[in-house]
């Protein structure tokens, strides 16, 4: 049925409604492309920045986590490429005033049969004149040249009274790998190839529309950078993609859903670069890339701090300059792909409709909600409450019918719901409903935890 069809805007209502993610300065009308995490958004962001970090750094033995400083050292930046070329072409409408990415607007105009990635500004305003390409804002056909617009945010950091330095807010966690490269290694007596990892919030001033968490200004990047010699790096990339795909996969992501995607135009000193896309309901869009860097990002920071980024092997004596394999996911994105993944309209008899979130439990805002059937067993359900949080995020409800309670908590995913009645006080057990087939199993209180943590791994 259409009206069942998945749409970005079901997915934002409910997340308002329920408390996942709420505009940014929401009573001010908001602030584009800003979002703000409600209670249960800010767990299920937690949650698959946890399964990441647990996957990238916990379970892989040669990697190490970092947690750099967001203000670096403008330097940086010159070192990295950024202040110089870290920029989208942007064009303004004349009649609206309103600005827009010409790239996009080609992709837009060609239904993706054009690839804007590898053609220059006077291409892209040949290719808007000859198919008079409009506003798609106001239809207006009266653009102006098309512009580099900077993408990196500016502040200032003043030392001395009347003096002020110019700072930028990062736009890529990887920099504060990349610095960190040798300190880590050192202090870890790590061994080439090993892996540095981070994540933490990054800053573009996007003007393009969002389409809600997928394109924001502030989000958060999880980012690992593996260090090796070249001749294994080939290897490593296409171990990444692998690593990438079924992480991806494990958090609930359905591989119909997936596809890999190689870059059109690979940066002078890429010598490899593919995206993971997901089919979003705005269509495929990247979800994270897989970047083989080659030398670039140490010896440009050798060049430019005049230290030496070189990495002796301790065995051959060898000296040189490891090739960088970087994999980049955003944790934002990652999360509205999940949610768009977990969403489900079931039609129930009678004409009801269920709208049940599917997550991977480990990645549920809560993983178990108590629920008393009546308000004069409230101490008995609190008591289990106690209990059960201390090692799992719970909910506690005791308003309204239980088909609501029960509703309001599939909307949630929460993969659990623990009714206590009152058996409950006789015999010391509950019943635990599952929120995707909605069985019911009667178990002891003492079997709880167990039974829960059993069916939560990650
Ligand atoms: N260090 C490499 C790097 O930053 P990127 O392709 O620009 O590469 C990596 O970004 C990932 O970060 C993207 O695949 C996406 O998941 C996320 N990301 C990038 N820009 C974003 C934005 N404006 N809003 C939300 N996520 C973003």
């Amino acid at each position: 049925m259409d009206d069942m069809k998945l749409t970005m805007d079901k997915i934002v209502n409910l997340c308002k409604s329920r408390g996942f993610v709420f505009p940014g300065s929401d009573i001010y009308g908001g602030f584009a492309n800003t979002w703000d995490f409600g209670p249960v958004g800010v767990e299920l962001k937690n949650n698959i920045k946890k399964a990441w970090w647990k996957r990238f750094v916990q379970e892989a033995p040669t990697s190490y986590g970092v947690d750099a400083a967001i203000l670096m050292n403008p330097t940086v930046w010159d070192a990295s490429g950024h202040t110089k070329s870290f920029s989208d072409p942007k064009m303004d409408c004349k009649c609206c005033k309103q600005r827009f990415r010409a790239d996009n607007i080609i992709e837009d105009h060609s239904k993706g049969s054009v690839v804007p990635d590898t053609m220059t500004n006077e291409e892209m305003e040949q290719y808007i004149a000859e198919h008079k390409v409009k506003c798609p804002k106001c239809g207006g056909f009266d653009w102006t040249p098309i512009r580099q617009f900077k993408l990196m945010f500016e502040t200032s950091r003043g030392t001395i009274e009347g003096e002020k330095d110019v700072v930028y807010l990062r736009p890529e966690t990887c920099q504060g790998e990349y610095v960190n490269f040798l300190n880590v290694q050192r202090t870890s007596r790590a061994k080439v190839p090993f892996g540095i990892a981070q994540i933490g919030k990054s800053f573009r001033n996007e003007i393009t529309p969002g389409n809600f968490l997928f394109r924001t200004i502030e989000f958060e990047q999880m980012e690992h950078q593996l260090f090796c010699k070249e001749e294994d790096s080939m290897n490593f990339y296409n171990e990444y993609k692998d690593k990438a795909w079924k992480f991806a996969h494990d958090i609930g992501l359905s591989e119909d859903h997936m596809r890999f995607h190689d870059h059109d135009k690979l940066a002078h000193y890429a010598k490899a670069a593919c995206d993971i896309q997901y089919l979003f309901p705005i269509g495929w869009q990247e979800l994270n890339g897989i970047h083989h860097r080659g030398v670039w990002d140490l010896s440009r920071h050798g060049e430019y701090s005049g230290k030496s980024m070189q990495y002796l092997d301790p065995v051959t004596n060898e000296r040189y300059t490891p090739n960088v394999i970087e994999y980049s996911i955003g944790a934002d994105r990652l999360t509205l792909a999940a949610l768009c993944e977990a969403y489900e309209e079931q039609a129930l008899e009678g004409g009801d409709v269920r709208v049940v979130l599917h997550f991977n439990p480990f990645i549920a805002p809560y993983k178990v909600a108590i629920l008393p059937l009546q308000k004069n067993i409230a101490d008995k359900a609190k008591e289990v409450y106690t209990n059960l949080s201390k090692y799992f995020m719970c909910d506690y409800d005791e308003a309204g019918s239980i088909g609501k309670r029960y509703r309001r908590q599939d909307e949630i995913g929460t993969p659990f719901c623990v009714t206590i009645d009152f058996d409950t006080l006789e015999d010391n057990t509950v019943t635990v409903r599952d929120r995707d087939t909605m069985e019911q199993v009667r178990i002891k209180i003492d079997e709880l935890k167990a039974y829960i943590e059993d069916r939560i791994q990650f």
